[in-house]
């Protein structure tokens, strides 16, 4: 009788109420079984963020590698990459320490699926990272305000206020984060709820890079925005994860948001973030998002854009890297 090995059985121990999980008995890489691959996007997809101990065999390109497994590897729209084609720099000393509740950009219509985020260095104490559920945070809505959101629309823009935001910020900072953050000034317009293409699950779509709820007056749109996002930032809906050189965390970017928090002083954080390619969000009304600038999402350095996907391909399997020339 001849007999496989089995892939060793990935356990899952949740860490929040609402959402994260860590799961143990894997060793992340591009040669993981389908099986394991299947049961840590269903892990995934229940608990919004998953966390791994001890991956410090990943480099670059084990990272992207991995991340082929999950779906294409996207580039930033306007941020070049770090040392690896698709490896985006999560670095205390890359464009300040800004932080805000956001998920990965959301200023282009398709973005991105999941992010996938190694550290590398991490500081002796304090740059944690804390996630929220936003299809909790629109499930636990009273009925009034789901109805509510039901129906909005917001503009999502990369040309947010960022000295507003950093008030302490050098100029050479605010010139830098204007030159390469803002590149391309992207406008695109989502619904507020989104119908997540894979679970079903009505999810809650905003964070900083709201600029205004449509057809609404500034004062409206401010008061309204707030109203929303502060059910996601309830403490009682967020997961707080505490780095250590290694670690590696996934998270669903359609279902969740994540704040880094800036409290290690000057000590160096280094991570490094791989995002996979999304869909087009739709709405309660079966309307998607729209770019509304520019025309198109341009391409960057190399490979594919995130966001720019143009169909709202709901299976979950990303279109093939067909313009990676
Ligand atoms: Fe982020």
């Amino acid at each position: 009788m001849t007999t496989t090995a089995p892939a060793p059985a990935v356990t899952v121990q949740k860490v929040g109420g609402r959402l994260g999980a860590v799961l143990t008995g894997v060793r992340l890489g591009g040669d993981l079984p389908a099986e394991t691959v299947a049961e840590i996007r269903a892990a995934l997809l229940e608990h919004k963020v998953v966390f791994f101990r001890g991956q410090d065999h990943l480099d670059e390109e084990q990272h992207e590698a991995f991340g082929r497994l999950l779906g294409t590897p996207v580039a930033h729209p306007t941020v070049p990459s770090a040392d690896g084609r698709y490896s985006f720099p999560v670095d205390s000393d890359h464009g300040g320490r800004a932080n805000q509740w956001h998920s990965d950009v959301t200023f282009v219509p398709a973005y991105p699926a999941f992010s996938i985020l190694r550290a590398v260095v991490v500081p002796p104490y304090g740059g944690n990272t804390l996630w929220a559920n936003t299809a909790t945070a629109y499930a636990r809505l009273p009925q009034p305000l789901r109805r509510l959101a039901d129906e909005l629309r917001a503009v999502h823009s990369n040309d947010y206020d960022y000295a507003a935001l950093r008030p302490d910020a050098l100029p050479e900072q605010l010139a830098r984060f204007r030159e390469v953050f803002t590149s391309t000034k992207f406008l695109t317009e989502h619904p507020v709820v989104r119908v997540h293409p894979e679970t079903g699950e009505r999810v809650l779509l905003l964070g900083n890079f709201v600029q205004r709820i449509k057809g609404l007056t500034a004062p409206d749109s401010r008061a309204l925005f707030q109203l929303f996002q502060s059910h996601i930032e309830r403490p009682e809906n967020t997961v707080r994860w505490q780095w250590q050189a290694g670690d590696v965390a996934i998270w669903d970017n359609r279902a969740t948001q994540h704040y880094g928090v800036d409290d290690s002083d000057d000590h160096e954080r280094k991570l490094r973030r791989v995002t996979i390619d999304g869909d087009v969000p739709v709405g309660v009304d079966g309307r998607t998002s729209l770019l509304l600038s520019p025309e198109s999402v341009p391409d960057p350095a190399f490979g594919v854009a995130s966001g720019a996907s143009s169909t709202s391909d709901t299976s979950g399997v990303p279109a093939a890297e067909a313009a990676t020339a």
